[in-house]
């Protein structure tokens, strides 16, 4: 990828680079998150805080030592002289806010999911590229040290060939005003999935069920499926309307098992080295059926993880990027990936679950590690 060269790569008289200056737009649950990463970054120099809320504007850029408030975002592309911008508005927003900040000039650091349409995503992922501009998806799970140390696995084939995954993340949930429960919540699982899969997020259909049993107007619970190669099968379920908090992914190898529980800080990772093998390699369904089954019992491990926080990996991956014009991790593809599958899942919706073609997929985007 070409990425425009700016100045600031350049090392100064200590020897470090010069910090990057960025503005976060967005003041309201998830801002914050980004703003104090940022500000605590020796890559960035954290100068405004833009959100039409003025008063929510103030008390973040308070919080972070005083930065300016800008309350219109084109004051803030004319008047803080900004290498990017940091996007945490409301997912429908984005493509306005993206693309405003982009046709500036900005690097673009945006929140999940990229856009509220694949459309909109495959624009804002063109701007960039065109104008040799950084999108980067804050698919924040990606930057987590057990997400890091399940991608290892599977390269490794420590786990062997997939044979299922299973994510559950529910909750009591807030019931978002602009989107349902799969374009809130399953964005985690789609990025992590396209980070941990062997070549990344390209189910070429998918199936989902979602359900409003409060009627709020937009589905609360849901369950989504979709197919690996080797009839594999990925299962997710998102939901809203939970009282327990569950934050489970299991993902069954041919030789182990990994199960991820993200709420257990003890134990988030365990591997199984116990499953169900064919003794023999089956040629037919029938050979399938007469092959004989056996249960390998064995030991269960659990991967030593460094804490940390992820969000600081992400604002220092968005500095390496733009210093160094390579493609982030959580690229605008990658989220662009992940608005396939969102875009599919609502046309599965509105066909009561019927099997649906993600767009995009016939297409040659690239995967990139
Ligand atoms: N990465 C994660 O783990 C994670 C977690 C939570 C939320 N998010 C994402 O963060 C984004 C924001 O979610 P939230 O819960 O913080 O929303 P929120 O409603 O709490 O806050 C959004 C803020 O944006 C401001 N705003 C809206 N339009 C604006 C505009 N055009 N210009 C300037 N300010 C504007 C609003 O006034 C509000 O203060 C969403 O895309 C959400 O999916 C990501």
């Amino acid at each position: 990828m070409s990425i425009r060269t700016i100045p600031s790569g350049q090392l100064n008289g200590n020897g470090h680079r010069p910090r990057l200056r960025i503005a976060v737009v967005g003041a309201g649950y998830w801002g914050p998150n980004l703003a104090r990463n940022l500000k605590a970054s020796p890559d960035w120099d954290l100068v405004a805080i833009c959100d039409l809320d003025v008063e929510r504007g103030r008390k973040l850029a308070d919080s972070v030592g005083g930065v300016a408030v800008v309350e219109s975002l084109d004051e803030l592309l004319d008047t803080c002289n900004l290498d990017a911008v940091a996007v945490a508005t409301p997912a429908h927003t984005h493509h306005g806010v993206v693309m405003t900040a982009l046709r500036a000039g900005k690097h673009v650091l945006v929140e999940k999911p990229l856009a509220d349409s694949r459309a909109k995503g495959l624009e804002m992922v063109d701007e960039a590229k065109a104008r040799g501009l950084v999108l980067m998806a804050d698919h924040t799970y990606c930057f987590t040290p057990a997400v890091l140390k399940i991608q290892e696995l599977v390269a490794s084939g420590a786990l062997g060939d997939i044979l299922y995954v299973d994510s559950v993340r529910i909750n009591l949930g807030l019931v978002q005003p602009d989107v349902n429960v799969f374009w809130d919540l399953a964005p985690h699982d789609l990025s992590i999935l396209d980070f941990v899969l062997p070549g990344g997020l390209h189910p070429t259909e998918i199936s989902a069920h979602g359900a409003d049993p409060l009627g709020t107007g937009r589905d609360c619970v849901g369950h989504l499926t979709f197919g690996l190669p080797n009839d594999a099968m990925v299962h997710i379920h998102v939901n809203w309307l939970s009282p327990t908090k569950i934050r489970q992914m299991i993902i069954g190898g041919s030789k182990r098992t990994l199960v991820w529980d993200d709420l257990n800080p003890q134990q988030r990772l365990s591997v199984y080295d116990r499953g169900v093998s064919l003794e023999q390699q089956p040629r037919s369904a029938a050979d399938k059926k007469a092959s004989a089954i056996s249960y390998r019992l064995g030991d269960t491990w659990s991967p030593a993880l460094q804490e940390r926080e992820p969000l600081g990996q992400v604002v220092a991956e968005l500095a390496t990027s733009i210093r160094n014009h390579t493609m982030p991790r959580t690229s605008g593809e990658s989220g662009l990936r992940v608005l396939s599958v969102l875009e599919a899942v609502t046309q599965s919706l509105g066909t009561d679950g019927r099997s649906t073609i993600v767009a995009g997929n016939e297409t040659n985007l690239q995967v990139v590690r």
